[in-house]
């Protein structure tokens, strides 16, 4: 029985246990490495249980059912020395058998009597997240901060995590800094940057948004799992911008292209930039139809209901409505016959099949049913999980469906609600132009696009 260097007991050689440790240096940086180091530990000492959990926890997080059987079969063939190695294996058992929750609250409780296990601690942030729980994101962090030194290396990472639970929760000035002073002690630390990012896209802070992402290219652009989402992060703010040619460079570049990982949580990322060209009418090309291809590749076991709606998304935009059609038909079985105990069931139902039906009724043009589907849940839509920034677009999706089915009033009051939040915010106000127009105010309209000219030009001037 070896110890890890946060004193916590483990099974595994000298050797296991430092490529572990290792291991676990790449997961908070979020590198690729996590996945080597981690079966050096097996080659080392297969009996070294933490590696495994480590292996398979790096499974169940692509949020693709393929990645996540292999994960459920490498850590059943595991046997725990301890009781925090069970408590590891139990919240896997648990989230390879469909109950994300249960996994989440597994490692909740393990964190209850190790605290200092930064396994259990990355690994329920990304739970938290996947469920869409913006409260635990912030307090599982909280809870276990006060039991690693400041002055430690991961500390520093441990603010990281706080940094987006924070943002997740709206308290967005404690956010940015404990994010900033988390990139400055590790610049490569891609998820406290990813932290900050948010708070400016929350905030409409597109130019600061540009700038810190281009400015620390080095040190998210490549080698590590989050460069594709910090891409479309970096393109939505190219959107805001209104430089759709820069957004769709950085779709070519980095988010989706033939050299492509196909990986689901990218392909996410992929559609839903498309998808914000589609509302705002840009052609963009043959890329809908290259994405809906790879979208079609992909296993159709109902897993997680969010990269479904993504996959819609593709379809409908590549004019295979049939084909979105026959997702959201699976989505509707699968909701009516699925265990309830599955956590994707209860976001299929939750939010998740509405939001499908709305993505399709989009395609067919039906407007007043997006609305009728996606304006009551609007409050709602974190059960699918993701972040409020990737949510967005369905709320984008309801305020264009809002303005083509003629709803005037709920138009106006998403997009008062909008530019409370971002006041510099172009698709904001570009809409809110339309709407004048549309209620023959036009000195509104002319006042609205002034403002959208205006912001357009304050952007330019500082690039
Ligand atoms: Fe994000």
């Amino acid at each position: 029985m070896g110890r890890d260097r946060f004193g916590l007991e483990m099974a595994g050689s000298a050797a296991a246990v430092s490529a572990y440790e290792r291991g676990l240096g790449h997961l908070l940086r979020f590198q690729p490495e996590v996945v080597t180091a981690a079966e050096e530990a097996l080659v080392a000492d297969p009996g070294c249980v933490m590696a495994r959990a480590l292996r398979a926890y790096v499974g169940t997080m692509s949020s693709e059912w393929p990645d996540t059987a292999a994960a459920r079969d490498l850590s059943k063939a595991a046997t725990p020395t301890n009781e925090r190695e069970r408590a590891h294996l139990e919240a896997l058992g648990a989230w390879t058998a469909g109950d994300w929750y249960g996994a989440a609250r597994r490692l909740d409780a393990l964190l209850a009597l190790w605290p200092r296990d930064l396994l259990a601690l990355a690994v329920g942030h990304q739970l938290d997240f996947f469920t869409g729980d913006a409260r635990n994101l912030r307090a599982r962090v909280e809870r276990a901060r006060d039991h690693h030194d400041p002055q430690a290396a991961e500390s520093a990472f441990v603010d990281g995590m706080w940094a987006f639970g924070l943002e997740e929760c709206g308290e967005y000035a404690r956010a940015e800094a404990a994010g900033r002073s988390a990139v400055a002690r590790h610049p490569e630390d891609v998820w406290a940057l990813h932290a900050f990012v948010h708070v400016e896209e929350m905030q409409g802070r597109v130019r600061e948004g540009i700038v810190d992402l281009e400015s620390r290219r080095a040190s998210w652009g490549q080698g590590n799992f989050l460069n594709v989402h910090l891409a479309w992060h970096l393109a939505l703010f190219r959107l805001e911008a209104e430089e759709p040619a820069a957004a769709l460079a950085l779709y070519d570049g980095l988010i989706h292209n033939p050299s492509s990982a196909g990986v689901a949580l990218e392909m996410v990322d992929a559609a839903a930039l498309l998808w914000r060209l589609h509302l705002d009418g840009v052609d963009s090309g043959g890329r809908f139809a290259a994405l809906a291809e790879a979208w079609a590749a992909k296993d159709d076991t109902p897993w997680y209901v969010f990269n479904d709606l993504h996959a819609i998304q593709a379809l409908v935009g590549a004019g295979r409505q049939a084909e979105a059609e026959h997702v959201v038909d699976r989505l509707a079985r699968f909701a009516r016959e699925a265990d309830p105990a599955l956590s994707n069931q209860r976001m299929v139902v939750a939010a998740g099949l509405p939001a499908a039906h709305a993505l399709c009724a989009f395609g067919r043009g039906e407007h007043a049913a997006v609305v009728r589907l996606l304006a009551p849940l609007r409050h709602h839509l974190s059960v699918f999980g993701g972040s409020h920034a990737q949510r967005d677009v369905f709320q984008r999706t309801l305020v264009e469906s809002a303005l083509r089915a003629g709803e005037g009033a709920l138009a106006d009051q998403l997009l008062a609600e909008r530019l409370q939040a971002r006041p510099a915010s172009t698709f904001a106000w570009a809409r809110l132009a339309r709407l004048r127009r549309a209620g023959n105010d036009a000195a509104g309209a002319l006042d609205a696009e002034a403002r959208r000219a205006g912001e357009v030009a304050a952007l330019r001037a500082t690039a």
